[in-house]
């Protein structure tokens, strides 16, 4: 009888002992794939900066466009974590760039024909440069620099993607990215102050059309355009 007592006391000790080992290797597996992803965000942040020295577009712009596409998760009601990775995702929308001429991005003018198809490959080529990982980071990343151009009324490139077959993450920076770049001067237009960026978004101006925008987004823009111009107002270009 004491034999089996010591039997079961060792059997629980074990237990114990396995519980506890189980227990710290999950932790060290949930702090690795924390640092991975940390190593991922890192490396990426230096792809980015990369492609910022060929794009006239700044690390200002890319920091605001961070910002409404959080601001817009938040009033989606994400989580703080969803919130977060696209945060570090958005800046990646033009990283495509790298591979687009000089010469065609600094071209004064709206472009057309061939010059416009090479500068709209920056989607196809972003998409490819972060493709293939296991990252949810560099997933979303992906998403959103392949579709950051597609509108919801199917007009936008590269696939013509129309309402819900382009990923959520790639119609929130649609819309950040437009706000952002109605905002500030282009070598075809001037920079519109708040009013007049939400009047084009909201009502159209020919170029711009409200059709262009997930309803959902355009409605939750309505609502909140004033923490777009707030963003604007607090990171602005150093000139
Ligand atoms: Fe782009
Ligand atoms: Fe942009």
């Amino acid at each position: 009888m004491a034999s089996v007592r010591r039997e079961l006391s060792e059997v629980r000790r074990l237990n114990r002992d396995a519980t506890v080992d189980l227990g710290f290797a999950l932790e060290l597996e949930k702090r690795r794939s924390q640092e991975l992803e940390e190593a991922y965000y890192d490396t990426v942040l230096r792809l980015t900066r990369a492609s910022a020295y060929k794009d006239r577009e700044t690390g200002a712009h890319i920091q605001r466009v961070s910002h409404y596409a959080k601001v817009i998760a938040r009033h989606l009601g994400w989580s703080g974590d969803d919130q977060e990775l696209i945060f570090r995702a958005a800046p990646m929308h033009d990283v495509g760039k790298i591979a687009i001429p000089d010469d065609l991005i600094r071209k004064a003018g709206s472009l057309d024909g061939g010059d416009r198809k090479v500068m709209e490959s920056h989607t196809m080529i972003g998409s490819s440069l972060l493709e293939g990982s296991n990252s949810r980071l560099l997933n979303m990343a992906r998403d959103i620099a392949l579709t950051h151009h597609e509108h919801w009324d199917g007009s936008g490139y590269p696939h013509r993607l129309v309402g819900e077959q382009i990923p959520i993450a790639g119609r929130i920076v649609m819309l950040s990215d437009c706000y952002d770049a109605l905002r500030s001067r282009r070598s075809y237009k001037r920079a519109f102050d708040h009013d007049a960026t939400c009047r084009v978004i909201l009502e159209g101006d020919g170029r711009t059309l409200p059709s262009h925008f997930d309803p959902r987004l355009l409605e939750l823009f309505r609502q909140a355009h004033f923490e777009f111009e707030t963003i604007f107002e607090q990171f602005k270009d150093v000139s």
